[in-house]
């Protein structure tokens, strides 16, 4: 029977399968309030975009401004003051080795930049290579490109004879790194010269589980690109703009990748913009009085003028508020929150990335379309928590201006479910 409550069809739902959704009228800092009077901890920033927390003033207020000055404009042949002010301020505000950047509308799409920048980038050197390597249990994205550079999952099975192959280094297990370097090496030593690119997202996979590896590794990754003149791509869609504990999960390393995608947090969450930043070696390339030669790739809204405000405006606060003083400060609350947890008979490999705290559930069922996934969920929100856990992951990644109160709050939550767990109550419970 088709889904007659709305003709919506909402991301990563199966509607044959799943309650209404819940109707939110506003949001304000943590809380998400439904149009039934009900008021929501947002432990998880809304996909983890919400950086500031939801509707902060400075951001509305940069928004509805620009709004009124300027909306949209082709960005081919035009540009505006909040791209050109935002060009500057990033690349002041990310790595120092990136000279340029591109501009579109979300993850995805900062990542099939990448991937075509990288590409490009040894074509019009006129030594074209064809593989690209990525890290086991990545995610990119679900437009092609980035779903070739994922992992073969749940999420793309159907549409693999339609991906690119793509070669898999083994997730750097703690403790057992050199397998992840060795096979690098491995690969190097038979094709290094068609090797294009590295992609990763540096520290932690975030929906490949929320696994957090070392920054030496990340170092050793990067030496061995530089070496073979591989591209480094840092997809730090999810890590950046503070998620890992520092403004960028590459900062722990000491890296300078060669691109770098951006997303979510860049305008603090309240508008999509995607980044893509590369080096001036990758834009040279391209720079040449041959038409041929011209980075074919846009979309429509590439440079929309109020997301580059908003984007503008959350760099601003990050001055203005101290954002990484926050982030330390959060860091530290999650650290103590995770104290709460882990002695927890039920959890397994309790861990923290900065601001970002997981576990696994003990639980029979493993993966992501795990029954415990979906009764936890429906127990979190029942107590008004929005948790969403990834199969038997279970992660807290809040605003950075979560309160103390509504922190514990979600601790002392996850403690009733694991509870409900070990009575066998869960699934009543919820
Ligand atoms: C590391 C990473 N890259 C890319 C993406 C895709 O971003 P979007 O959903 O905005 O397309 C995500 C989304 O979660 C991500 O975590």
């Amino acid at each position: 029977m088709s889904n007659t409550r709305s003709p919506l069809w909402h991301p990563f739902t199966q509607h044959a399968l799943a309650d209404a959704e819940i109707l939110i009228e506003k949001a304000q800092g943590s809380l998400l309030y439904t149009h039934d009077g009900r008021t929501i901890i947002d432990g998880i920033s809304s996909w983890w975009v919400n950086t500031h927390g939801h509707c902060h003033p400075a951001l509305v207020k940069a928004v509805q401004e620009q709004a009124a000055q300027l909306d949209q404009v082709i960005f081919a042949g035009f540009t505006h003051a909040p791209a050109e002010k935002l060009a500057l301020e990033l690349l002041k505000f990310t790595p120092s080795g990136l000279s340029h950047l591109f501009l579109s509308d979300s993850g995805s799409t900062a990542v099939e930049a990448a991937l075509k920048m990288a590409i490009g980038y040894h074509a019009h050197r006129g030594k074209p290579r064809h593989t690209i390597v990525a890290l086991e249990h990545g995610y990119h994205g679900d437009t092609f490109g980035a779903m070739a550079a994922g992992a073969p999952s749940i999420f793309n099975d159907i549409y693999a004879p339609f991906l690119f192959k793509v070669e898999r280094l083994p997730f750097p297990e703690k403790n057992a790194e050199e397998k992840t370097i060795t096979a690098f090496k491995n690969l190097l030593e038979k094709n290094a010269h068609d090797i294009a690119a590295l992609i990763l997202e540096p520290l932690i996979l975030g929906a490949g589980g929320m696994r957090i590896y070392s920054p030496s590794v990340l170092k050793q990754l990067s030496d061995l690109c530089k070496t073979h003149g591989i591209i480094l791509i840092a997809d730090e869609v999810m890590t950046g703009f503070g998620r890992t504990g520092t403004r960028f999960a590459c900062d722990q390393a000491g890296i300078m990748p060669d691109i770098m995608c951006l997303s979510k947090g860049i305008t603090g969450g309240i508008l999509p913009l995607g980044a893509t930043l590369c080096s001036s070696a990758i834009y040279d390339a391209f720079y040449v009085k041959d038409k041929a030669k011209t980075f074919w790739h846009s979309s429509s809204y590439t440079g929309n003028a109020l997301a580059c405000a908003a984007a503008l405006a959350n760099l601003n606060l990050w001055q203005e508020n101290d954002t990484d003083a926050q982030i330390k400060n959060l860091t530290a609350r999650q650290a103590a929150q995770l104290k709460r947890l882990e002695n927890h008979p039920f959890i397994a490999n309790p861990r923290q990335c900065g601001t970002i705290i997981a576990f696994e559930i003990c639980h029979k069922e493993k993966g992501y379309l795990s029954s415990i996934a979906s009764a936890l969920y429906s127990f979190f929100l029942n107590h008004d928590i929005l948790l969403r856990p990834l199969g038997d992951t279970v992660y807290v990644l809040p605003p950075y201006c979560i309160s103390d109160e509504e922190l514990a709050r979600i601790t002392t939550t996850i403690i009733k479910a694991l509870d409900a767990i070990g009575s066998g109550a869960l699934k009543s419970a919820a």
